[in-house]
């Protein structure tokens, strides 16, 4: 009898590529192999990397490198680089890494099977496709409290800084019907919190099916869950998914807007087609639907041409929504895209600057909101022990704070309320309600 064949998988990046790796796995699965958290003993040892915002590709292949001893052991040992790998750059990956096997772009994992068949390697497929949303195909998830379910692929914003749209490929949606029968099993399988995926998550549309509508189907199937989505463009928030979102209490009063940056010139560089006062419009706009919303963002500091007027102008932004939280990079140039044409002419040490100058301002806000929390009672689902004392439980609230639990020991997956007694940073501390 041969053995049960194992695969481990490594995921770098964003919830998107967390996901595609539960797709990968799933495509495994279907093929009789089955999961391990050991390299040592693995058949296939997979990376899963992404280039948003640095050359993370090379680290990957860095990471497979430290693998590649392992072979001696086990010579039929298969080592694949997933995810993101820019197409221009296949031929080269293979003729200087001849150790790596496999090299599969987000598009072609069907191919699996093809590999775990014996398939000639190496395998190369970075070919992007224009409809490929892998429909039929059961992610693996590990057992836990939050279940993604991406409903669309791909980008066609482009974004002057990114490289999503070159490496992700055309934007495209899922058909309702097997989103719907995804959500279908995860109920079933018992996970009480589920995420709308996708790189631009309300450009969804099936026909004139929309993203609103899906929502609203999703919130009316899963009474019991917590639904969240992520990540919305500002473009494309209109009043339907605000009304959705208000008139729905599992819809989780949470939204996503990446600002990127508060200068009207910049944001036309970066061919992002909303102004400093369209953004603060649709913020207020926000809230006059839901006015406890909370809302988070990402900022780029040191874009092309960015000058000091501009970055006081993303402070000022900053300064009148006061986020509730923001994941705030120093712009790099990014193969393929247009400003990658242009020079990077914020020097480092002002983007270091900028960087720190927006990391200070927003830790203000966050602590603010979170103080604010102090002495009240806040609904949260708790998903995970404490990473820093396993004996204490970790929660999020519906507006995606994380809250520690100093008294009481619920189970994984339960949703309670508790009184929050303390903030630290982004951390608020809660006790289980008496
Ligand atoms: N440089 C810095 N940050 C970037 N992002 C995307 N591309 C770049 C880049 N070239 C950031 C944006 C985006 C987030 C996922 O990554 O803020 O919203
Ligand atoms: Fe990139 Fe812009 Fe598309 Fe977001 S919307 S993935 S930042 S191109």
């Amino acid at each position: 009898m041969s053995r049960v064949k194992k695969y481990y998988i490594e995921t770098y990046g964003c919830q998107m590529n967390l996901a595609d790796s539960e797709l990968v796995a799933g495509i495994l699965r279907e093929n009789d192999y089955q999961a391990t958290t050991h390299p040592q003993k693995a058949d296939m040892i997979l990376v899963n990397t992404c280039s948003v915002r640095e050359n993370a590709d090379q680290r990957a292949i860095a990471r497979l490198h430290q693998f590649k001893n392992l072979k001696k052991r086990n010579p039929r040992l298969i080592l694949g680089l997933l995810g993101c790998v820019a197409q221009r750059d296949r031929g080269r990956i293979i003729r200087d890494n001849p150790f790596i096997d496999v090299v599969l772009g987000p598009d072609a994992y069907r191919r699996f099977p093809e590999v775990l068949r014996g398939a000639n390697l190496p395998l190369v497929d970075v070919q992007l496709s224009k409809s490929e949303v892998y429909d039929r195909i059961t992610p693996f998830r590990e057992v836990s409290v939050n279940a993604s379910i991406s409903i669309m692929r791909g980008c066609d914003k482009f974004c002057a800084y990114c490289i999503v749209p070159f490496t992700r490929g055309r934007e495209r949606s899922r058909s309702p019907q097997s989103v719907i029968a995804e959500l279908h099993r995860t109920i079933e399988d018992g996970f009480r919190e589920i995420t709308l995926l996708g790189q631009n998550v309300n450009s969804y549309r099936w026909e004139s099916y929309r993203f609103p509508q899906l929502l609203e189907e999703v919130a009316g199937i899963a009474p019991e869950q917590r639904i969240r989505f992520t990540s919305p463009h500002p473009q494309d928030v209109d009043d339907g998914m605000l009304e959705v979102m208000r008139s729905y209490p599992n819809i989780c009063p949470h939204i996503h807007l990446p600002l990127q940056s508060g200068s009207t010139q910049v944001l036309r560089r970066m061919n992002r087609h909303y102004s400093h006062a369209d953004y603060l419009k649709l913020v207020e706009k926000i809230r006059q639907y839901m006015p406890d919303i909370a809302i988070t963002t990402d900022i780029i500091v040191g874009f092309p041409g960015e000058s000091e007027e501009d970055f006081e102008e993303t402070l000022d932004v900053m300064n009148t929504v006061r986020f509730d939280n923001a994941y705030m990079f120093k712009y790099s140039p990014r193969p393929y895209t247009r400003a990658a044409k242009w020079a990077d002419d914020v020097p480092p040490e002002v983007k270091a600057k900028r960087l720190n100058r927006v990391i200070a301002t927003q830790k203000g806000h966050s602590s603010q909101h979170n103080r604010a929390l102090i002495g009240t009672r806040q609904k949260i689902l708790i998903d995970d022990v404490s990473k820093k004392d396993e004996n204490e439980k970790r929660g999020r609230t519906g507006t995606n704070k994380i809250v520690i639990l100093k008294k009481g020991n619920p189970s994984i997956g339960a949703l309670l309320d508790v009184d929050i007694v303390g903030a630290s940073g982004v951390t608020l501390f809660g006790e289980m309600k008496k």
